[in-house]
C-alpha cells in the first residue's frame, strides 16, 4: 500500500511517501480502508519527539512508522471475534497511539471507531475525532454569560472550541498570532488577542474558563486571569508546565477555589458521537485549511511544522 513513512523524530524532511506491505488485522481487528484523516498539533508533537510526552509513541523513534491519528474510510476487512462492524460500514475515529491514519489501510482495534453519519463526507468526518473530543470535555458545564479564552486557538483545535462554548452562550476571548485574528472571528470568536502583543495572563479576574491548547505559563500566574470558581484546563503544551499544573492544582484549589487543572482527554467513542451529533446539527463546525492528497504529506507536514496554516489540515486518500 501506499503510505507516508516518518521513521524518526526530526523536521519535516524526515516524512516520506513510499510502499509498505499491507496491515492483516488480528482476530480483534478491522481494517479499514482510509478516505480521509486530519493533522492535529499531536502530529507535529510526533513529528519533533516533543514535549516528551510524544516519545510515548517510542522513546528512541516512533514504534510505528505511519503518522497520523484522525482517520475515517470504509471497513475491508474484519478479524475472527469483530461483531460490531462488517466490510463496507464507513467509520471514523482516532487511532490509539495516534499512529496510523495516512496510509491506504489501517489495522486498528474497533473500540474507538463509530459510524460515519452520511450526512459527512469522509473529509468532514475525519476532521473531528481528535478536536471534537477535546472541545467536548474543554466545553463541557459552560453557560450563558460565561467568559472564556482559548489559547492557541488559530490551530486544529481551536475552532470546535470555540464552536462549542459560543453554542453554550459563552463569550469567547481567542487568543493566537496576530495575523490569525481575521480567522479568529470568521470562526466564532467575540474578540481576539495577539500573544505577541498583549499576554492575557496579565488580566485579573475575566475569564470564568481558560482553556489552554499551548501551555507554556506557570500555574500561579494562569490563575490570576480566572473569575472566582473558575477553571483552567491544560489541554496540551510544555511537559514541565504539565508536571507543575498536576503539581500546584490541588494548593491553589484550596487557597483560592478556583481550579487549575490538566484536561486529560479520554478517547471515548461516546464522546466523538456526541460531538459528531453536534456538529451535524450545525452547534460547531471544524475550520478547513486546505486539503492535500496522499502524495502531497511530506508538503502538508513541512506546513503543519511551521505554524503554516489556520484550522485543520486534511490529507485525502483517493
Ligand atoms: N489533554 C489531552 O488529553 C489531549 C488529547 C489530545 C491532544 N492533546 C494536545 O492538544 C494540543 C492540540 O492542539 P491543536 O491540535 O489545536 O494544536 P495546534 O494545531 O498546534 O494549534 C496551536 C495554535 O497555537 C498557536 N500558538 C503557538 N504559540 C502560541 C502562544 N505562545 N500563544 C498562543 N498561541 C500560540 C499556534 O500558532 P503557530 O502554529 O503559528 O505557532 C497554533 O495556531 C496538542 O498539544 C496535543 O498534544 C491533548
Amino acid at each position: 500500500m501506499k503510505a507516508v513513512i516518518q521513521d524518526r523524530y526530526g523536521t519535516a524532511d524526515v516524512v516520506t511517501v513510499g510502499d509498505l506491505p499491507d496491515p492483516v488485522p488480528a482476530d480483534d481487528e478491522v481494517l479499514v480502508r482510509v478516505r480521509a484523516a486530519s493533522l492535529n498539533g499531536s502530529d507535529r508533537e510526533h513529528l519533533l519527539g516533543r514535549p516528551f510526552y510524544a516519545r510515548l509513541a517510542g522513546l528512541r523513534r516512533p514504534r510505528h512508522p505511519v503518522p497520523g491519528s484522525d482517520v475515517a474510510g470504509v471497513i475491508a476487512a474484519v478479524g475472527r471475534s469483530v461483531t460490531q462492524f462488517a466490510p463496507g460500514d464507513e467509520v471514523f475515529g482516532e487511532l490509539a497511539g495516534y499512529r496510523g491514519a495516512l496510509a491506504e489501510y489501517v489495522a486498528t482495534r474497533p473500540r474507538l471507531l463509530a459510524r460515519k453519519p452520511p450526512e459527512l463526507s469522509f473529509l468532514d468526518a475525519a476532521a473531528i475525532p481528535q478536536a471534537g473530543c477535546i472541545a467536548l470535555r474543554a466545553t463541557l458545564g459552560l453557560k450563558p454569560g460565561d467568559r472564556v479564552l482559548v489559547n492557541g486557538a488559530g490551530g486544529a483545535g481551536g475552532a470546535l472550541v470555540i464552536g462549542l462554548a459560543a453554542h453554550l452562550g459563552a463569550a469567547v476571548t481567542a487568543v493566537d498570532r496576530a495575523d490569525k485574528a481575521e480567522h479568529l472571528l470568521r470562526i466564532g470568536a467575540d474578540e481576539t488577542i495577539a500573544f505577541e502583543d498583549q499576554d492575557w495572563a496579565e488580566q485579573r479576574d475575566r475569564y470564568d474558563r481558560i482553556v489552554d491548547l499551548v501551555a507554556h505559563r506557570s500555574p500561579y500566574r494562569v490563575h490570576r486571569a480566572l473569575r472566582p470558581g473558575g477553571t483552567y484546563s491544560m489541554v496540551g503544551g510544555h511537559t514541565r508546565v504539565l508536571l507543575a499544573t498536576l503539581l500546584a492544582g490541588p494548593t491553589i484549589r484550596w487557597t483560592t477555589g478556583k481550579r487549575v487543572a490538566v484536561l486529560v482527554v479520554p478517547q471515548s467513542r461516546a464522546d466523538l458521537e456526541a460531538v459528531t451529533a453536534l456538529v451535524v446539527g450545525g452547534a460547531a463546525a471544524s475550520a478547513v485549511d486546505r486539503v492535500h492528497p496522499l502524495e502531497e504529506a511530506p508538503a502538508a507536514f513541512a506546513r503543519l511544522a511551521a505554524g503554516d496554516y489556520r484550522g485543520k489540515i486534511l490529507i485525502e486518500v483517493p
